[in-house]
């Protein structure tokens, strides 16, 4: 009679625990225990192509303001993107990845031109194949002649809670259609 009650009493318990547990949403906090960070090196070149029947990008959106005007990347023109990534500036060069998101136009001023991108640069091959580098930066095209820099805030897989930086050489740039080639050098700190 005695263990009946204990257990009885025991369950009650259990009961009103697993109650209690359900009127609130899971969630556990723990020291992170991050493994030792590593930083990785990456080239690769990025071919943005505008003209031609299979571009890579295309606009999607404009200012009326300005998008009737000569340059087709007038401010607020907004861009999607799907630019291959390639192991050299050559036009049929192995294709390693690509990159997918958007650009917008983000410089009112033409003399000052610069982009804003928010782009998943994703790998499809060797090492890093199926990982990739996220990228919300400005991208400064017109200020730096030479190598310009642009911010790696995350990624994904092995790229998982990255961060770095990306210096970017244009290599190769049409001033009328827009197409570019560029080289990317991506430091990448990941765990
Ligand atoms: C767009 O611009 C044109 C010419 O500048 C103007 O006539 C038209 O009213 C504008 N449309 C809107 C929705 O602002
Ligand atoms: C990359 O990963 C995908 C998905 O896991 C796989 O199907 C593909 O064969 C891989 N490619 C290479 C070149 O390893």
């Amino acid at each position: 009679m005695k263990n009946t009650l204990v257990t009885f009493f025991t369950l009650c318990l259990s009961v009103a625990v697993l109650a209690a547990r359900h009127e609130s949403y899971y969630c556990k906090t723990k020291p992170a225990n991050m493994k030792e960070e590593k930083v990785t090196r990456v080239r690769f070149y990025l071919r943005d192509t505008l003209s031609g029947q299979n571009p890579t990008a295309v606009r999607i959106a404009h200012a009326n303001l300005t998008g009737g005007s000569e340059s087709p990347v007038g401010f607020g023109s907004l861009f999607a993107i799907d630019d291959p990534l390639t192991v050299g500036p050559e036009k049929h060069s192995k294709e390693i990845g690509n990159g997918q998101g958007m650009y917008v136009s983000g410089s009112k001023e033409m003399s000052k031109f610069s982009i804003v991108m928010y782009v998943d640069l994703a790998f499809t091959t060797g090492k890093f194949n199926g990982s990739s580098i996220s990228i919300f930066s400005r991208n400064p095209v017109a200020e730096e002649a030479g190598e310009r820099e642009i911010a790696i805030v995350g990624g994904r897989g092995k790229f998982r809670m990255a961060r770095g930086f990306v210096k970017i050489k244009t290599h190769k740039i049409d001033m009328k259609t827009g197409d570019a080639v560029l080289r990317y050098d991506a430091t990448v700190y990941h765990y």
